[in-house]
């Protein structure tokens, strides 16, 4: 690794600048700033790009009529087969406990700030036999899938926990994701209000409490309808809990994004290794990432701060330039590197 040197001390990749102001445990001032330009960016990516996804389904299926979730939000009557379901309910039980961490999410995915759910739910890893299994389940479901959606559908993350029995105060809320995502649950122990569910308000102005027996599994639209949890009273409810997205094939690899990881800012479609295909230079995909952090750092005011290398300069201090910081000190020496910045956008 080279040493830092004078005429590199300050910069760090627009990356690794990114990731800083986005980690929960960084507490970066420039979070709300940056997160609420994202999002603004982001919701208009997905919503052109889900339009086109939309289209495309449809000049593929001429026939297909309009998509069963659009008329109440939920489709709620998935059934797996008696043995895929005693399989998943086995298999899930065999995963490892993972600890919970608000800062266990990918680079560019959405999460939640707050790490709210780290209390709700006991998360687990999938092993790869489970994956199997389930790879095997959504191969079946997925012309269902189609239908209910109306669209090809990819998966963007996928993660598995249990509902933790106790009592809990649940709040009707709307995810506030673009409006096409979805959440597909996937219950292999069942669900009702015994174990734990979650109601929804459906368009129809219906509130309907999620039943159903081992292997139930169900699509909402998580952005499109309020719902909220019902608590569990009695055991750790198991949930194989999958977003969706609109796509232009459909993909149900599973992706393993982290504990706190919902959806992609930004709507680029992962290709398969055996494609033929390749990015052209413009659109290779570290470039394009690049390009669209500059836009969420420009949109957000931060451009003054990017040299032309796509390196952000961070300002340094007279006093530091001569004396470099200790390196047990170094979180605060970011923390207040930043603040710098805050202040300057702040008087500006
Ligand atoms: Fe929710």
């Amino acid at each position: 690794m080279n040493a830092p040197t004078k005429a590199n001390a300050g910069r760090k990749s627009l990356r690794q600048f990114a990731r800083e102001i986005d980690l929960p445990s960084m507490h970066s001032p420039l979070f709300p700033r940056w997160s609420q330009t994202r999002s603004k960016l982001s919701e208009l990516a997905w919503d052109l790009h889900s339009a086109n996804a939309y289209a495309h389904y449809r000049s593929t299926y001429p026939n297909a009529g309009a998509p069963h979730i659009e008329r109440t939000g939920l489709y709620d009557q998935g059934r797996l087969n008696a043995e895929d379901t005693e399989a998943l309910n086995r298999l899930f039980h065999e995963c490892p406990i993972k600890p919970y961490s608000a800062d266990d999410f990918v680079e560019g995915y959405n999460f939640d700030p707050t790490g709210s759910l780290e209390s709700y739910n006991t998360y687990r890893t999938m092993t790869p036999a489970f994956e199997a299994k389930l790879g095997q389940v959504l191969q079946q479901i997925a012309p269902q899938l189609e239908e209910i959606c109306g669209h090809h559908v990819r998966i963007l993350s996928s993660q598995i926990w249990s509902l933790n029995p106790g009592p809990r105060r649940y709040q009707w809320h709307l995810d506030w994701w673009p409006v096409a995502l979805k959440k597909l649950f996937i219950l292999p122990g069942g669900i009702d209000e015994m174990m734990g569910s979650t109601a929804f308000r459906l368009k129809t102005g219906e509130e309907v409490i999620a039943q159903g027996p081992p292997g139930a599994w169900f699509v909402f639209e998580n952005s499109a309808i309020e719902h909220k949890g019902v608590e569990s009273s009695t055991v750790p409810r198991p949930t194989i809990s999958i977003h969706l997205a609109p796509s232009f094939r459909t993909d149900l690899r599973l992706v393993d994004c982290g504990v706190n990881a919902g959806y992609p800012f930004f709507p680029v479609e992962a290709l398969s290794e055996s494609s033929a295909y390749r990015d052209p230079e413009y659109f290779r995909r570290d470039r394009l990432d690049l390009r669209t952090l500059k836009r969420v750092a420009e949109f957000a005011g931060l451009d003054v701060t990017i040299t032309e290398d796509g390196m952000v300069q961070m300002p340094v201090p007279a006093q530091e330039q001569q004396a470099p910081a200790p390196p047990a000190g170094l979180a605060s020496v970011v923390r207040r590197k930043l603040g710098g910045i805050r202040r300057r956008l702040l008087s500006r």
